[in-house]
């Protein structure tokens, strides 16, 4: 079966949807003529060599039979190759290939590509039609939905990039099959992010799904004999991850400067700031993204009931609910002042305060200055999760 989600990009008339559900690779070209305007015939293809190898062809397939003519640009594998260097690359190989305006960019893989693909997408003829295939955990929940697209600099990530919003999202849930644990653990703390913010429904509905299947048996699950309820149970929880990003974006397609209420888009970067701490004391090279933001999770947390804010109990069962997407590796060789530094630098700086994204209760963030907040308590909660 295939979920449906529908959203109405700010500023556009029309809608564009998001498919979810299982073995959607194979529908990839009736998807694109779905998403796409009549008149062009062309799509790139966005990828790199391992996932291409995996689920390339599939797609190709899929959009010639359609009517597409189908040309391929394989990136390297890695966040170091968001970058400048192979958005140059991209935008010479489209144009190289004569794409006009009335074709299309299609990404297929992890939220890499998605940014790459979308950026290039954005800027190439001011502008041309962008299609998101995602095919890790992160970037069906996270990156592919909410329109923003970047790449990295020798300043630091994602401070190159636009708002620019898809044609169409096609998730094909059979694609975690393959999903390396940790990616999957990365994936899943985001998911916990997004629920910890949300509500107590997507909370609960997050917690039981990790619950029912433990993360260290994920692949399995794809051929077991119950395996029709766990996709069904699979496609359900991102089909209500996507819908409440979508929901966030809409009312703050920007992530507005001004806005401080728990609907603005900044609640999304609950667990960011000592999240992104962590992965600039490591040099990117210990955590994953989605681990640190585990951490920073739990810092935030911290911080919330040493405010006196959110009740001990209320932190215990976002900590369990961490611990079920994964185990987070050791962080190593770091000090507690030199996190707290890098803290004091997160690009989420309006002026000189830091805004803190924290908790009253699960499902209800609150944002506070760090003007409002003792010094030693955040590093007391840096030390809290260096322990
Ligand atoms: N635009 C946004 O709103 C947004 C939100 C969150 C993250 N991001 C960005 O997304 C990036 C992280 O995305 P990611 O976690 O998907 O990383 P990624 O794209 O690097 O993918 C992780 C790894 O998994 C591999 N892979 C992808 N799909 C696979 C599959 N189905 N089977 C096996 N291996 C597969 C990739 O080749 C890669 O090695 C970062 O650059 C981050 O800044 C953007
Ligand atoms: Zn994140």
């Amino acid at each position: 079966m295939t979920n449906i989600v529908k959203i109405k990009a700010p500023g556009e008339t029309q809608t564009y949807q998001i498919w979810i559900g299982a073995g959607l690779l194979e529908k990839s070209g009736e998807w694109a003529k779905h998403c796409l305007a009549a008149g062009g015939n062309k799509i790139a293809i966005v990828s790199n060599k391992k996932v291409f190898g995996l689920y390339g062809s599939v797609v190709k397939k899929s959009f010639e039979k359609a009517g597409y003519k189908v040309s391929v640009w394989l990136m390297q594998d890695g966040e170091q190759h968001k970058n400048f260097g192979s958005l140059e690359e991209l935008l010479a190989f489209l144009s190289e290939e004569k794409f006009t305006r009335a074709d299309a960019v299609a990404s297929l893989g992890g939220g890499v590509a998605g940014d790459l693909a979308g950026f290039a997408a954005s800027v190439y003829l001011r502008g041309i039609a962008m299609l998101q295939i995602p095919t890790t955990l992160v970037s069906q929940v996270d990156s592919s939905v909410g329109g923003k697209t970047a790449i990295n600099t020798a300043y630091g990530k994602n401070l190159i990039g636009a708002f620019y919003q898809p044609k169409g999202v096609l998730i094909d849930i059979d694609t975690l099959q393959t999903l390396p644990r940790r990616e999957l653990t990365s994936g899943f703390c985001e998911v916990v992010k997004q629920g910890a913010v949300s509500g107590r429904g997507l909370f609960n509905k997050t917690r039981e799904f990790l619950k029912n299947y433990p993360v260290r048996n994920f692949s399995g699950y794809f051929t077991a004999a119950q395996s029709k309820n766990f996709k069904a149970d699979l496609a359900g929880l991102i089909k209500a991850q996507v819908a409440f990003k979508a929901r966030i974006v809409a009312g703050d397609e920007k992530e507005s400067l001004s806005r401080a209420d728990n609907r603005s888009r900044k609640i999304l970067n609950f667990g960011h700031t000592i999240g992104h701490a962590l992965e600039k004391t490591t040099h990117y090279q210990q955590l994953k993204h989605g681990e640190a933001v585990g951490y920073g999770m739990i810092a935030a947390a911290e911080i919330s009931k040493n405010l006196g804010i959110f009740d001990k109990n209320s932190l215990k069962s976002l900590i369990d609910v961490i611990a079920l997407a994964g185990r987070l590796p050791r962080l190593k060789n770091i000090t507690p002042e030199e996190v707290f530094r890098a803290a004091a630098f997160d690009k989420k700086k309006a002026g000189r305060v830091t805004t803190w994204i924290l908790l009253k209760k699960i499902g209800e963030p609150v944002l506070i200055g760090d003007d409002k907040i003792q010094t030693s308590m955040i590093k007391k909660s840096i030390k809290a999760i260096l322990k």
